[in-house]
């Protein structure tokens, strides 16, 4: 009988924090299938209610890395896209309302600072930092262990927007459950970034129409020499309770195809060094068959920068044509024996569409590289 009171008094306040509106939730998560949560209630103490068993960490395998031992960046991106996934759905359905799932709209650009190994553990923590009124911003970060020395290091910290869809009807937009926010310019701050990106996402081309095609025989060096294209059925395991594809598992692809496309231009091992920042701007629903395309654009003294288009056909569906569903820049390094950055041969571009892509590659390369170093002229 006590068992059963004190039962139904942990529902009660579950479903009363739940009904509250929350601080930035945070969360924790082993990578891969199973996950664990802790969201705090606003103004309480009640983490110990809300939070459920919490082991925030996997061991690095060797399927997760490449033939040198360092994890894939796609992996990583998976792992970081799983957590935003879980933590965003979680608060959408926080209130009583409609069911949805969270489906990923964006992911702004991304650092791997350093690399993470077979063996280390993978530490992800995702945090909401903001909602708008249709979307969630997470922040997640992922820290390597080597659980020898018990070094730990922070690999990549990524901010990702969630938009939450109608279970009921893919195509719904449903509101957000607004956060409480400790400080007031943290909310601010949070809106500064909104209005950012949608100003980016408005201002930025959708590189759309623009398809790979095969080249016979083609030079070392060249663009055609190293192009490369995975073609991947979507089936039930790609695909979110709606049935469209994870965001998480389509970065992981681009990640691999970009990965192919270094790896055949310098012949050693690469690394993922960077991504720029991506928009989701249509679904992948199950069944579609996916062709990721990747070319080098841009080569620097020891980077290589190869832009990923993701085409969706509709095999099944004769109504659908072929789409564009997604593209993305990523800058891969690569590495000598001791890990360091080697020099990459040099890019030759051969049409005009080519050189421009190449100017327009430089361009991107040298605005980075001055934010990088702290040299960037102040933005209007
Ligand atoms: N990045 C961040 N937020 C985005 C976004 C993007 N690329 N696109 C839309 N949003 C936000 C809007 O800001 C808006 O929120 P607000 O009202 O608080 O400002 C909210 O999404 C709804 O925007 P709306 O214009 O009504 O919807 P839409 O028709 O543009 O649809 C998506 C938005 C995200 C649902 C749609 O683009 C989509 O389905 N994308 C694919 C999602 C997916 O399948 N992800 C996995 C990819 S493999």
């Amino acid at each position: 009988m006590r068992l059963l009171t004190r039962a139904l008094c942990l529902c009660e306040l579950r479903r009363q924090a739940a009904s509250r509106r929350l601080v930035a939730g945070r969360l924790s998560v082993e990578p891969g299938e199973r996950c664990w949560a802790s969201i705090r209630a606003a103004g309480t103490r009640s983490d110990h209610l809300l939070s459920r068993p919490c082991t925030a960490n996997r061991i690095m395998r060797p399927d997760d890395a490449n033939l040198a031992g360092n994890v894939h960046g796609g992996t990583i991106l998976k792992m970081i896209e799983e957590a935003g996934a879980i933590i965003s759905t979680r608060h959408c359905n926080s209130q009583n309302g409609e069911r949805c799932v969270a489906a990923l709209a964006r992911v702004e650009r991304t650092d791997f600072l350093s690399p993470m190994c077979i063996g280390e553990v993978a530490h992800v923590s995702a945090e909401i930092t903001y909602t708008s009124k249709h979307s969630v911003e997470v922040q997640v970060n992922v820290m390597s262990e080597n659980i020898l020395t018990g070094t730990k290091k922070l690999t990549n910290k990524a901010t990702l927007w969630y938009v939450p869809l109608s279970l009921k009807n893919v195509d719904k937009v449903l509101e957000v459950p607004p956060v409480v926010y400790s400080r007031q310019e943290q909310e601010e701050e949070g809106r500064k970034r909104y209005e950012a990106q949608k100003l980016e996402r408005m201002e930025t081309k959708w590189r759309n129409g623009d398809i790979v095609q095969p080249v016979l025989n083609p030079e070392p060096n060249t663009v055609s020499y190293s192009q490369s294209s995975l073609i991947h059925l979507v089936g039930p395991s790609d695909c979110t309770l709606h049935g469209f594809v994870h965001g998480g598992v389509t970065m992981k692809l681009m990640d691999e195809v970009a990965g192919i496309v270094a790896a055949r231009h310098c012949k050693t091992n690469i690394v993922t060094a960077s991504v720029d920042a991506i928009n989701f701007h249509d679904k992948i629903r199950r069944g579609c068959v996916i062709t990721i395309s990747g070319r080098m654009t841009f080569t620097s003294n020891k980077s290589m920068e190869i832009e990923v288009l993701v085409d969706a056909d509709p095999v099944v569906d004769n109504t659908e044509k072929r789409y564009r569903a997604a593209s993305a820049f990523f800058t891969y390094v690569s590495l000598n024996q001791e890990g360091s950055p080697l020099p990459v041969p040099q890019l030759v571009p051969e049409t005009e569409d080519e050189k421009k892509r190449f100017e327009e590659g430089k361009g991107r390369y040298l605005q980075i590289k001055a934010k990088r170093q702290g040299r960037a002229e102040p933005q209007p």
